[in-house]
């Protein structure tokens, strides 16, 4: 299975094993980090999954949607790699991505 790093928000670098199929944010929620949200379960309506994607995948993760481009613009910590985790899904051409789970807003 491919890995995904998460960064937790005090900085910690974690590890993990994703199911291909599923997307970021139900990687990182089935792994069990509570921090990130992930209110609507998926649906682009929250933006509680938000997440900076490391600069070196920033070409390999799909180009986002016009819905995930409004919604990220109400949070205060959107930058060049804000993403919405539930909309990227993970697939072996992801293996290794680094993703950090942004400050809550
Ligand atoms: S889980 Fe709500 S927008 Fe991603």
């Amino acid at each position: 299975m491919p890995k995904l790093v998460v960064v937790t928000r005090d900085g910690t670098e974690h590890e993990i094993e994703g199911e291909t199929g599923l997307s970021v944010m139900e990687v990182i929620r089935d792994a069990g980090f509570d921090e990130l949200l992930a209110l609507c379960g998926g649906c682009c309506s929250c933006a509680t999954c938000h997440v900076h994607v490391d600069t070196a995948f920033a070409d390999k993760v799909p180009s986002m949607s016009e819905d995930e481009n409004d919604l990220l613009d109400s949070s205060d910590h959107r930058n060049d790699s804000s993403r919405l985790s539930c909309q990227i899904p993970f697939d072996d051409s992801l293996d290794g991505l680094r993703v950090t789970i942004a400050q809550e807003d």
